[in-house]
This record gives structure tokens, C-alpha cells and sequence, in this order.
């Protein structure tokens, strides 16, 4: 009890230091002048605002890149920066995972034993992968806003507002040469255009061993101190008149406007820090009663089935090398979120989260009670955001087992989701009289299978029969004892009678019978359909099923809750209104940000202080051969034995692997370029501390950190581990000329003697 409300009034004492605190925030870059510039200046900044942020000249913005697995993308995964001016690219490895994981296979297994591509012919492409730069983002609140008015239905004001933007992203996108992106901000109180272009020819350079790009595991996951080598390389490819293109032999390594020099003189506490990215999403403008919405009913379904799923793929990744390489991506990405909620959760409770969130809101209420006007406005927006979230409260359970456990339970199940279409054609055919049409629709039939016959192969690559099975079993398992009877569909329901409850049996049967247990079944079944064994099938039947009870749950959630967008709206212009004085920063929402601060270490809790580096010899003080979290490579060991660091070691002759900053980032600024006050890399975010996981809501200033990997560490395994020191060749690096050691000892001796 006591800790906690130690806890709670230092955490109010933090929070209201927050407004001068200088670290928090992730902010736009076109306003940079105006709002952060001098700050930035003062904490260490050297570049002027135009070199930062120029929409006419180069200048840093050019070299930041959004990652996404889309051609026209509207959010970006991960973060990477170009470093050369062949386009080359770093960003982290957990970034590069999924591409990495779809070119490994036994034979070759980069995931394992990492990749270096030695010339540019040996550079992997990544189908769908995309690379967006941002050319300019525009302001558009006051051609929106005005056009808008608080009667209008929510539905209205969505549609309004797209009518007025269509127009304005049509100019924009010159015929198509430019994807163009509108978003609200600040829950539809400012709107803003971004600009980007996109590159669809990325390949995959390097990447170390997950040895090193993955060290400390799951177990290290957003924890500090932390040893890992999170990087990983790729290039951007254009046409030959430096156009964007989809991949071809031709095409050649993009002149970029801008690429970021490195530095390896290494990071001192209090350096200045500029990180610029993607960051996903925050929701810091949440009211106390949408934390507790979250911590009640949100997490704990959601954390209990990802927990299931993962202990079931983990049994049979490490019983099976293969079905580790194909599991890889998937459980890494289910592992991180999962873990991320079980810190957030316990961030919100320890923190008190929810009580400090009170505090402000009745504060908040206080100052609209203080005046008629406001009144009228915002008189009844705290009540209306309780009561949607109540009223979302009773439905959100159900509907999160029903999702994960059921339509999203095994492989098998989704993959029988997508012959839905395919049936209705075939029942059209059958029930269809007339000869030249039933010839007609029998046509369809055939295309309709020919297409899923090609996405075949890649649906299988990363699936493992008796993986699926098992997890199908305890996924069917938990839908039938979390959800209500009336939830059961009939299907499951008869399965159950038929095994007495046996969801091992139920497994059993359905992976012997259905169609879709595997590709060759399934292409047998594609190059012949017919409708009697599609309606047989048990996987089938199942999906059908589940889509049947689901589907109404869903459209009923959707109903409730409708005040909230509202709501929240009034409510984020309360708050700017009641501090006129204060610069706010929106929410992330996948739009470019950059966020500033310095090198900083931390005290987690009472009598334990954290140092703000981490070294190689960590690496060693964490090994552990039987562990394949904290495998050290022969190599890596024998570099270190030898001290063999080259430029790249530190002052004192160590290797730093990675540092801390006080920046405010969230998910999609991994891979972020972490810059000096000179405008150098310095090294790459990749994670957050598990003392403030609950800094998406909340930011805690004298808790949060930014871990990055340092990039004299990135080189060092580039240069002397993988021997790829051609790729270091490309890079700009710049060092401040070295001191010869001994003459330095030497004045020093000569002043003391003098
Ligand atoms: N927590 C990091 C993030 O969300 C990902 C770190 C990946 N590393 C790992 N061991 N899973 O950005």
C-alpha cells in the first residue's frame, strides 16, 4: 500500500512538471520553427529549422522512411533512414523479421545465421514491401472545419469531410505519381494532408544472425538493460530515370535527397537526441473511465488467448527447427503485443494511472463548471464519455474471444474463410436452370479456384499441419468455455456431443477430413470443386459457422458507445482551451513526427540506478548456451576475446552495444534514426523500458526511455563481424580526429611536473 501511494504523489509531482518538460511530446515536423525550434536549440541542436524540415530544399526529412507491406499505404510498421546516397537503408531487425523469415528455410536459414548480401546482384526483393518518403504535408483545418458544425450525425460529418478532402488529394496526387494521405487530428479538431512518395523495389541487404539482431529474446523484450543488435539493412531500387518502380532487374539504388552521415564519437550523458519516425498510435487524451474500459475488459481476454496461442507454437517451434523458421514472424510479432499488454496493464496499476487521469478530469470539469459558455458546450462531455464506455463495456468481452479464439483461431480456420466466395459461386451454378448461364457461372467457378490455386503455395509456406491442429484444439477449447451457450454455433455444438468433449478428438477429425489441412488436398479440391464436399467440410462448416454468430456480435458492438468520437472531440478541445499557453502535440497516428531529448539514465526503484549504456561484456555476462534467447555466435566471442574494435570501440576501449534517451516514441518508430545535435546517426530506437509501458496513455517523464542500439555497435557487426565493410564504404562517417593517447599522458605529466 505504501509503495503505491509513494507512487501515486510522485507521480502527480511528475505530472505536473510534465508542461515544461521538454522530452515529451511527438510533434509535427512543418510546425518545427514555430513551436520546438529554440528549445531544441538550447538542449544542443546545431542544424538550422530549414535543414530539418524544408518542403523546397533538402533537408532531414528527406532521409526518414515509412515501412509498409502496401502500395498505397496509410500507416507504416517500422521506421528506416537512408545512410548513403545508393539508397541504402537501416532499420531494426524485428523490423526486417517477416522479410527475413520469408527468405529462410532449412537450407537457408537467415534467420539463424543472418544474411549479407557481398555485391548488389546478391540483394533480395521483397514482394509488396514499400518504402514512402514524405515530400510535403499541408494543414487543412480551416478548409475542413468551417464546413462542419457540432449538429451534424458523426456518419455526416465523415462524409463531409470526405467530400472536401477528394478534391484537394486529386490536385495532390499529380494522376497518381504521389500517394496522398488526409488524417484528423487531435480526434477531428485539425486535419492534415501528407504527401509521400512511394518506392515498391526494397531488398534486403543485410542482417545479422538473430543471435545478435534478436539477443535476450522474449525475456529482454522492453526491458532495459538490454544487449541487442536490433538492425537490419535494405535498399531502395527506382526505374533507371530514378522514378519509383516495381521490382526489376534494371532498376538502380535511389539517389535520395538526403542521407543521413553517421558519427561514431559515441553518446555522452545529457547529448542531444533527435529521433524522427512513424510513431503508430497513442491515446494520451484518454479520460479516466477509457483507461478502466481498457484495464477491466480490454486486456485480460486479449492477454489470456495470445498467452495460449503462444505456449502452443512455442511447443512445437522448439521440438522442430522447420516449424520454428515458419512460425518465426508470427509468434514474434503475437509475443511483443502480448507482453506490451501485460506491461501496460501492470504500468496503469502501479503508476495509478487511472487515479492521476481523475484528478486531471475533475480539474477539467471544474473549469467548464466556471462558466456558462462553457457549460453549454462542454457541460455534459465527461458524462458522455463514461457513458460510452459503459455502454461498450458489456459487449467487448465476447467479442474479443470470439475473434481470436474462433475467426482467428487457427490457420485452418482462416484459411477456410476464404472459400466463402467460392461457394456462393458454385451455388449459383447448381441452382441455375438455364444452360448457357449455368455454362456461364461454371466459368466463374473455374476462374474464382484458378486464383486461390496461385495463392496457394503462399498461404501453406508458413504452415505446419500438426501445429495447426494443436492450436485449433485449444483455441475451439477456449471459444466453447469463454463464450455463453447461445454463442455456440449448432456446428460445435454437435462436434462436441460427437466427442464427448474431447477437443483433441475434435482436432483429430477435423485435420484427417477437411480439405484444407493441407496444399495438397486443397489443390486437388481447387483443380475439381464441387459444392457437396465444400459443405461437408469440417473446417468449413466451422468457419461458416463462427462467421454466423460473430458478425451480428460485431454490428451489435458497433451500435454502442455512439457519443464517444463526439465526445472525445469536445473533450481534446476543452483541454487545449483551458491551457491557452501550452503547446500541445497530437496523438500518433502513422504520420511523420520527430521528438527530442538527451541522453539519460534512470532509477527503475528505490536504491537501483540504471547507467545509460550497455557493453559487449554484458553480452558475455548474459550468455547462455542452453538458452537460445542468450546464444553468443563463435565469432561474436572471439571479436570480443580479441578486442578486435576497431574505430569503432569507445573511448575506453569497450564496446557499447546500446543507450538510453528520454525521447518520446511509441510502436512504428522502431527503426527510427536516432541524430545528434549536428544532424548525425548516432544509433537506432528499437524499444521502449518496462518502467513506463503505460506511456501511451501517459507520459512519465522521469521513468520513460527510448533503448536504442548504438551504431558504432551496428558497424562493428557489419565491418568485422559479417566482413561486409563494403556496405560501411558507402556510409559518410564522420570522427573527430582522434587523440594520440600516449602524447595526451605525456602534457599531462609534463603539466604536473611543471
Ligand atoms: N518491443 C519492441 C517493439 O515493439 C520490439 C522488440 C523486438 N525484439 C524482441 N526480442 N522481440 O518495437
Amino acid at each position: 500500500m505504501k509503495k503505491l501511494t509513494i507512487l501515486f504523489v510522485a507521480f502527480l509531482i511528475l505530472a505536473t512538471s510534465m508542461q515544461m518538460k521538454a522530452d515529451e511530446g511527438m510533434w509535427l515536423p512543418m510546425y518545427v520553427k514555430r513551436l520546438n525550434f529554440v528549445d531544441m536549440q538550447k538542449k544542443g541542436l546545431q542544424l538550422t529549422a530549414e535543414e530539418i524540415y524544408s518542403v523546397n530544399h533538402s533537408s532531414l526529412k528527406d532521409a526518414i522512411v515509412g515501412l509498409a507491406n502496401s502500395p498505397r499505404p496509410r500507416g507504416y510498421f517500422c521506421t528506416a533512414e537512408i545512410v548513403s546516397d545508393q539508397g541504402l537503408m537501416f532499420t531494426n531487425h524485428h523490423c526486417g523479421y517477416n522479410a527475413i523469415q520469408k527468405h529462410s528455410s532449412l537450407e537457408y536459414d537467415y534467420l539463424t545465421d543472418g544474411f549479407w548480401a557481398m555485391s548488389r546482384e546478391e540483394e533480395l526483393p521483397n514482394e509488396g514491401m514499400t518504402a514512402s518518403i514524405l515530400v510535403y504535408m499541408e494543414d487543412l483545418t480551416d478548409s475542413i472545419i468551417p464546413m462542419l458544425s457540432d449538429t451534424m450525425s458523426e456518419a455526416g460529418r465523415s462524409a463531409a469531410v470526405r467530400k472536401i478532402t477528394s478534391r484537394i488529394k486529386e490536385r495532390a496526387s499529380e494522376d497518381g505519381k504521389y500517394n496522398v494521405i488526409v488524417k484528423s487530428f487531435f480526434e477531428g479538431n485539425e486535419y492534415y494532408m501528407f504527401v509521400y512518395q512511394v518506392y515498391k523495389d526494397v531488398r534486403l541487404v543485410g542482417a545479422p544472425p538473430s543471435s545478435i539482431g534478436k539477443f535476450g529474446g522474449d525475456t529482454d523484450n522492453w526491458m532495459w538493460p538490454r544487449h541487442t543488435g536490433d538492425f537490419s539493412i535494405f535498399r531502395i531500387y527506382t526505374a533507371p530515370d530514378g522514378s519509383p518502380a516495381e521490382y526489376a532487374k534494371e532498376n538502380i539504388p535511389l539517389k535520395p535527397k538526403h542521407f543521413l552521415p553517421v558519427s561514431i564519437d559515441g553518446v555522452k550523458e545529457n547529448d542531444f537526441a533527435l529521433i524522427w519516425g512513424f510513431p503508430g498510435s497513442t491515446e494520451r487524451y484518454l479520460t479516466a473511465s477509457g483507461v478502466q474500459y481498457k484495464e477491466d475488459v480490454y486486456y485480460p481476454p486479449i492477454i489470456e488467448t495470445f498467452g495460449a496461442k503462444l505456449e502452443t507454437w512455442k511447443k512445437h517451434m522448439d521440438a522442430d527447427q522447420e516449424v520454428k523458421i515458419k512460425y518465426a514472424s508470427k509468434h514474434a510479432g503475437v509475443a511483443n503485443s502480448w507482453k506490451y499488454l501485460i506491461g501496460q496493464s501492470k504500468g496503469i496499476k502501479d503508476l495509478n494511472v487511472i487515479g492521476q487521469k481523475k484528478v486531471f478530469d475533475a480539474e477539467l470539469q471544474k473549469w467548464i463548471d466556471a462558466d456558462p459558455s462553457r457549460q453549454e458546450k462542454y457541460g455534459t462531455v465527461l458524462a458522455d464519455i463514461d457513458q460510452a464506455w459503459e455502454e461498450k463495456k458489456d459487449g467487448i468481452e465476447p467479442l474479443i474471444y470470439a475473434s481470436i479464439t474462433g475467426m482467428g483461431g487457427s490457420d485452418i480456420i482462416a484459411f477456410a474463410q476464404k472459400y466463402s466466395g467460392l461457394k456462393e459461386l458454385l451455388v449459383l451454378q447448381k441452382e441455375e436452370k438455364d444452360k448457357k448461364k449455368k455454362a456461364k457461372k461454371a466459368g466463374q467457378v473455374r476462374e474464382t479456384a484458378d486464383k486461390m490455386l496461385t495463392s496457394l503455395a503462399g498461404d501453406y509456406k508458413n504452415y505446419d499441419l500438426a501445429t495447426d491442429r494443436d492450436v485449433f484444439a485449444v483455441m475451439t477449447e477456449m471459444y466453447y468455455k469463454k463464450l455463453p451457450a447461445d454463442l455456440h454455433p449448432e456446428e460445435l455444438q454437435k462436434m462436441m456431443k460427437k466427442f464427448k468433449g474431447d477437443f483433441s478428438a475434435y482436432a483429430e477429425y477435423v485435420f484427417a477430413n477437411s480439405l484444407m489441412a493441407d496444399s495438397v488436398r486443397a489443390k486437388a479440391f481447387l483443380q475439381d470443386p464441387s459444392l457437396k464436399t465444400l459443405e461437408k467440410d469440417p473446417a468449413f462448416r466451422l468457419a461458416e459457422a463462427y462467421i454466423q454468430k460473430i458478425m451480428p456480435l460485431r454490428s451489435e458492438f458497433m451500435s454502442k458507445g455512439q457519443g464517444l468520437d463526439k465526445a472525445e472531440r469536445l473533450y481534446t478541445q476543452a483541454i487545449r482551451e483551458m491551457q491557452p499557453d501550452k503547446a500541445f502535440y497530437p496523438d500518433a497516428n502513422s504520420t511523420m513526427r520527430f521528438t527530442y531529448g538527451q541522453v539519460l539514465p534512470y532509477d527503475p526503484r528505490d536504491a537501483v540506478e540504471y547507467d545509460y549504456v550497455t557493453h559487449l561484456y554484458g553480452v558475455m555476462e548474459k550468455e547462455d548456451p542452453d538458452n537460445d534467447e542468450f546464444i553468443v555466435d563463435p565469432k561474436l566471442k572471439e571479436l570480443y576475446e580479441t578486442k578486435d574494435y576497431g574505430p569503432y570501440a569507445a573511448k575506453d576501449g569497450s564496446m557499447v552495444v546500446c543507450f538510453l534517451t528520454n525521447n518520446d516514441i511509441t510502436g512504428g518508430n522502431s527503426g527510427s534514426p536516432v541524430i545528434n545535435g549536428k544532424g548525425e546517426l548516432i544509433g537506432l530506437a528499437f524499444d521502449g523500458n518496462w518502467e513506463a509501458m503505460s506511456s501511451d496513455i501517459g507520459f512519465i517523464p522521469d521513468l520513460q526511455r527510448t533503448i536504442v542500439v548504438d551504431v558504432r555497435y551496428v558497424l562493428f557487426i557489419i565491418d568485422k563481424f559479417a566482413g561486409a565493410g563494403h556496405l560501411v564504404d558507402e556510409l559518410s562517417i564522420s570522427q573527430a580526429a582522434p587523440k594520440p593517447v600516449h602524447t595526451r599522458i605525456k602534457t599531462e605529466i609534463q603539466v604536473l611536473v611543471e
